[in-house]
């Protein structure tokens, strides 16, 4: 059985690019084999130095996740950092990783371009990832387009250790959903927290709708007709309306007549409705904190679990132990 494992930072509202590049996917893995998701939230502390608002996004991340279908009967849910052995490992592959590697990484330049400090964490952030992915013998990593080149710096770490110490690590791979790839935000660019652009799953209904009603769209007149393909509202009705809904509204900013505000209404209908189980479901497990707690504390017990065995092998592999 294949064992799919994802993360997901604890940094601010989880948003629908989250959702459908991640989220969605993660949901639909399940399924499929042995699956483990995680809270990142020691890497939400390369960009979060304020404890009241990572203990609240990670208890917020855990309830958004289970609310979207994440299956704690199917899926082992936990948090990063009860699971100690990761700082281990990321400690030991960091011995073998080159500057090079690193310097190379975007993430890490996009990052510091937005105004995130640029600390060693964040600078070594994707060692982390490998040591969170390699530590669980992960075959696949369900993961939108942006952390692609961090699926194959994991990649390279583990071939390093292999040719260094011998046999140690499988090599993951990634899982990216092409038709969810890159969602774009309000702006236009890449939905991201760091880029003040984000719709948020859970937010408000006017919060959502005054979003979606101020997504930025060119000045193209009424009348004149529209390219669908190459904007931010059809990109985004597409990922939750049916075939049938998608075409539909493609015809109509090809036929031209219709204006974005219309556009707009549907998307945000589209959007509410979606999630109005999940809405639900929200509602119902946050009335029960235990149910969280428990959730979190089956999932760290059977990932370090899983943890232990790999680092015995490790930690042997490196001469840490006999
Ligand atoms: P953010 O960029 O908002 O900080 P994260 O880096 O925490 O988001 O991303 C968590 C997961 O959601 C990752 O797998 C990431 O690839 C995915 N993701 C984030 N934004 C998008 C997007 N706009 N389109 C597709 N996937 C995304
Ligand atoms: N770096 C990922 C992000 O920002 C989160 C993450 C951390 C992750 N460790 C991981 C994702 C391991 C997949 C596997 O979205």
């Amino acid at each position: 059985m294949k064992r799919i494992l994802s993360g997901i930072q604890p940094s601010g509202a989880l948003h629908l690019g989250n959702y459908l590049g991640m989220m969605r996917p993660a949901v639909e893995l399940q399924h499929q084999g042995e699956a483990l998701y995680f809270i990142a939230d020691l890497h939400a502390l390369t960009s979060l130095h304020d404890a009241d608002a990572l203990r609240r996004y990670s208890r917020d991340v855990a309830l958004d996740f289970l609310a979207c279908g994440l299956d704690p009967a199917k899926a082992f849910l936990f948090r990063q950092s009860d699971i100690p052995k990761v700082p281990l490992l990321t400690w030991i592959l960091s011995t073998v990783t080159p500057m090079g590697l690193l310097e190379r990484c975007h993430s890490y330049k996009d990052k510091i371009a937005h105004g995130i400090a640029p600390s060693h964490a964040l600078f070594s952030y994707p060692v982390l990832m490998a040591a969170d992915i390699l530590i669980y013998d992960s075959d696949i990593v369900p993961v939108g387009k942006d952390q692609k080149q961090h699926l194959e710096v994991t990649r390279d770490i583990a071939v390093k250790v292999n040719e260094t110490f011998g046999p140690t690590f499988k090599l993951p791979e990634p899982s990216i959903r092409e038709d969810a790839a890159l969602v774009p935000g309000t702006d236009g660019a890449k939905m991201s927290k760091s880029y003040h652009n984000t719709i948020e799953i859970f937010a408000e209904e006017k919060t959502i709708k005054k979003k979606i009603m101020g997504m930025v769209t060119d000045s193209t007149p009424v009348e004149a007709p529209k390219d669908p393909e190459s904007n931010a509202i059809y990109q985004l009705y597409k990922l939750f309306a049916s075939a049938d809904e998608a075409a539909a509204m493609a015809e109509k900013f090809r036929a031209g007549g219709t204006g974005y505000g219309d556009f707009k209404k549907q998307l945000f209908a589209a959007v509410w409705e979606y999630f109005a189980p999940m809405r639900a479901k929200r509602a119902e497990i946050a009335t029960d904190p235990g149910y969280v707690d428990d959730v979190l504390r089956r999932g760290a017990a059977h990932a370090n679990a899983l943890a232990d065995k790999v680092m015995a092998r490790v930690e042997s592999a490196v001469g840490l132990r006999p």
